[in-house]
C-alpha cells in the first residue's frame, strides 16, 4: 500500500490532514474480505496516486496558487463517491448506480471535508469533482473552475491508463467490476468504436461489447487530454503502445493504430 507512505502534500498542512481523512472514510466501506474489499483497495490507491498525477500535472503546467491547490484537493476527493457507491451497489458502473461525482459532492458536503477552505474555493473544488467524470465540459465554463478541472481530468485518465492495462493484460485475472464485464474476444473489435478514432473522437463508453472496445477507448482518451504534460505523460510512459499491441492484425485496426500513434506524437509535441 503506497496509502500509509503518502509524504508529499504540496506543502499545505491541511492537505495532509484531508488524505488521512479521506483513507479514514474509505476504510469504513471496507468489507473483511474478498474481490469487494480488492476493489475499495484499489480504488483508495487510485485517489492518491490521482491526487500525485494532479500535483505533477500542475506543476508542470505552471499552475500555481489557488489555481493549483484546488486542483490537487478535487483530484485527491474526485472518487470519493465510490466507496459509497461499491457498498451500496457492488459495482463502480454509474449506469447501473448512481452517478459518483454528484454522490462525492454530497458525502464531501455532508462529511465537511472541504471545511479548510474559503467559500470560494470549496465551490470550485465541488465543481471539478461533479464535472471530473462528465462526457464533456459545459461551454463556457470560468477559467477558475475549468482549469482544475482539467488537471483532474488529465491526472485521473493517466493512472486509469495504469490500472487498465494491468487488467486487460492477456494473462490478467478477469476482475469483471473493473473491466464493466465486458467479453473477451482477441479476435473482436466494433466497427462504431473503430470508427469514432478514425475520425480522431473520445470513443463512447455505451458502444463497448469488447474487451478490445476498452483497449480502443483508452486510445481515444488522447483526444480528451487538456495538457501537453499529460500527452507527453502518455507518450513517454507508452500506454497507447501497450494498449494497441493485444489487438487483432486486421486492415480496420492496422489504421486505427496508425492513426492514434501519429495524432498522440502531434499532440505531445504542440
Ligand atoms: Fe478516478
Amino acid at each position: 500500500m503506497i496509502w500509509e507512505n503518502q509524504q508529499d502534500c504540496f506543502g499545505d498542512a491541511d492537505l495532509k490532514d484531508a488524505v488521512q481523512s479521506l483513507g479514514r472514510y474509505a476504510r469504513d466501506f471496507f468489507l473483511p474480505v474478498g474481490r469487494d474489499r480488492v476493489n475499495m483497495f484499489l480504488k483508495l490507491d487510485h485517489c492518491l496516486r490521482v491526487f500525485r498525477e494532479a500535483g505533477a500535472i500542475a506543476a508542470s503546467e505552471g499552475l500555481t496558487g489557488e489555481m493549483g491547490r484546488t486542483a490537487v484537493w478535487a483530484a485527491l476527493f474526485h472518487d470519493i463517491g465510490r466507496f459509497p457507491q461499491y457498498a451500496r451497489y457492488a459495482t463502480f458502473d454509474d449506469r447501473k448506480s448512481v452517478n459518483h461525482g454528484r454522490l462525492g459532492v454530497r458525502v464531501l458536503k455532508q462529511r465537511g471535508f472541504l471545511r479548510f477552505l474559503d467559500q470560494e474555493l470549496q465551490k470550485i473544488v465541488l465543481a471539478a469533482v461533479i464535472l471530473h467524470n462528465c462526457r464533456f465540459l459545459p461551454p463556457g465554463l470560468p477559467d477558475r473552475f475549468a482549469v482544475p478541472t482539467k488537471v483532474v481530468r488529465d491526472a485521473d485518465k493517466l493512472d486509469i491508463f495504469a490500472v487498465m492495462l494491468a487488467h486487460l493484460r492477456p494473462d490478467a485475472a478477469v476482475n469483471h467490476v473493473v473491466t464493466l464485464g465486458l467479453c473477451d474476444n482477441p479476435a473482436a473489435c466494433s466497427p462504431e468504436i473503430v470508427s469514432q478514432i478514425m475520425r480522431g473522437c473520445l470513443a463512447d463508453y455505451t458502444k463497448m461489447v469488447w474487451l478490445n472496445d476498452f483497449r480502443l477507448l483508452l486510445c481515444s482518451w488522447i483526444y480528451d487530454l487538456n495538457f501537453t504534460t499529460s500527452r507527453k505523460m502518455v507518450l513517454e510512459r507508452g500506454y497507447v503502445e501497450k494498449l494497441l499491441a493485444p489487438l487483432p492484425d486486421t486492415p480496420d485496426i492496422r489504421l486505427a493504430a496508425k492513426k492514434v500513434r501519429a495524432d498522440l506524437r502531434a499532440l505531445a509535441a504542440a
